[in-house]
């Protein structure tokens, strides 16, 4: 199994360009069920998360062609990927596949929209959390779905003529039953207000694009969202927006190693709230014409407390990362998640490396320490296993992250991206 060497101890410098957002890309592969007709999507991350996703499609009939080559520009390593379900052939989402990554389970909403009915795998995913699916039953049930469990499976059906636009308040923010309950209602009869929906910017771009398509949504990036169904969709050609969380992470490597680096292909406005936070960590950060360009020269890093919460607050996919900048501060940090009970699985491999965090409940409290060294240490979930790398380029002498799958989720070639700035970054295969 493969693994990655840090050798810690240098500094960034040059460009990165920033890929295509995985948790903007999956969603929008899903809509793709929505339609006969073909769904073209540019800049798709090459990611281990959009493989397993493309098989998952096959499996219900969708015709799928890579154009493999690079996108020159930018030097970014996108790809244009066109989807074509001209017949739905399954509506079954095994187990096998679901069980591989949660978002798998996304595509209950397309199914019964389109065939009326979907059995679906209870999900597994990233082991952060409980994650339960009651939203997505809840939401899909006020649409006039009705829904049984059965040895693991969802069974889901909608009403004769099809599923009935309503009224739904999520009881509480999911970005998953936000995209699902969209989808579903695009092709629902009549009008579907959703209440509390996500606001996250990869909502927005699964809107956008579905609007691309015929769809008649308006809302989306707000917490009220109103979709109008209509009874067809048609193709329509998008393209993935930047990933936020990469540009978050490649931001907090430069606050940890320090340099001055480019971040390419990117937006500012997609994170806000933790360019904040890494700013007041003592990073400078400025927009250019096509990214961002982060920088910190001398001075240290200044202890920073942050809360996650749903955008526009603090991610929680960036909170691992954060904490792993906060390690090295000059003083004692404090790191709050709300969104999930079990996002700490770093704590303890980042203690491996030398650094001081107790947690009290959802709390983390971070002593900055002085050096860190370089440890075998173990990757636990995707967000966990990045913030390793980060630290791992400070600390002395060599890090060995093991379980390098979880980063190939969602982190399209890092050890190249990170080499490139001058890091001793290397994948080690047994
Ligand atoms: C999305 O997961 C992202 N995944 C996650 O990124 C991200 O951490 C999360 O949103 C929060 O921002 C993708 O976009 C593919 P949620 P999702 O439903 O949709 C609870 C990464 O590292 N909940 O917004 O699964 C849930 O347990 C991944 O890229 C229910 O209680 O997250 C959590 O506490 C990991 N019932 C909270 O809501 C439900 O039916 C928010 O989860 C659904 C969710």
């Amino acid at each position: 199994m493969d693994r990655i060497r840090i050798r810690g101890g240098n500094e960034l410098h040059g460009i990165i360009p920033i890929s295509g957002a995985k948790n903007a890309a999956l969603p929008l592969m899903i809509a793709s069920l929505l339609t006969d007709d073909t769904l073209t999507l540019e800049n798709v991350p090459h990611l281990a998360d959009v493989e397993q996703l493309i098989r998952i499609l096959g499996n219900h009939g969708a015709d799928i062609s890579v154009n493999g080559r690079r996108e020159r520009q930018g030097e970014s390593y996108a790809r244009t990927i066109h989807f074509t379900s001209r017949n739905i052939v399954d509506t079954t989402a095994p187990y096998e596949l679901v069980s591989k990554m949660r978002a798998s389970f996304w595509v209950i909403g397309p199914l019964l929209a389109r065939e009326g009915k979907a059995r679906v795998s209870l999900p597994g995913g990233c082991a952060i959390g409980t994650r339960p699916v009651d939203l997505f039953i809840e939401g899909l049930t006020a649409l006039g779905a009705n829904i049984e469990i059965d040895g693991g499976y969802i069974n889901a059906t909608a009403p004769e003529g099809g599923l009935i636009g309503a009224r739904y308040v999520f009881p509480k923010v999911s970005v998953g039953a936000t995209h699902v309950l969209m989808m579903a209602a695009t092709r629902a009869r009549g009008t579907t207000v959703i209440g509390n929906a996500a606001r996250e910017p990869e909502v927005v771009d699964l809107a956008n694009c579905l609007n691309a398509m015929g769809a008649k949504i308006t809302g989306a990036g707000t917490s009220t969202i109103t979709i109008e169904g209509v009874t067809t969709l048609s193709g329509a050609r998008h393209r993935v927006l930047p990933d936020r969380i990469e540009t978050g992470t490649y931001a907090m490597a430069v606050a940890m190693a320090g340099g001055d680096v480019v971040l390419e292909g990117t937006d500012a406005s997609l994170l806000e709230t933790a360019l904040e936070a890494i700013r007041r960590a003592g990073a400078e950060i400025t927009p250019t014409n096509n990214g961002i360009r982060v920088r910190r020269n001398g001075g240290g890093i200044k202890p920073v407390d942050v809360v996650t919460d749903p955008f526009p607050g603090f991610p929680t996919d960036l909170q691992a990362q954060f904490m792993g900048l906060m390690t090295r501060s000059s003083g004692i940090s404090h790191i709050t998640e709300t969104i999930f009970e079990n996002r700490f699985m770093h704590v303890q491999e980042l203690a491996r490396l030398g650094a001081r965090i107790s947690l009290s409940g959802q709390t983390a409290k971070i002593e900055g320490v002085g050096r860190l060294k370089g440890a075998p240490v173990m990757a636990t979930d995707l967000r966990a296993s990045v913030s390793l790398v980060i630290a791992g380029l400070v600390a002395e002498g060599d890090t060995m992250v093991s379980r390098v799958y979880h980063l190939d989720r969602g982190f399209e070639r890092l050890e190249e991206k990170l080499t490139r700035c001058g890091a001793e970054v290397e994948r080690v295969s047994d």
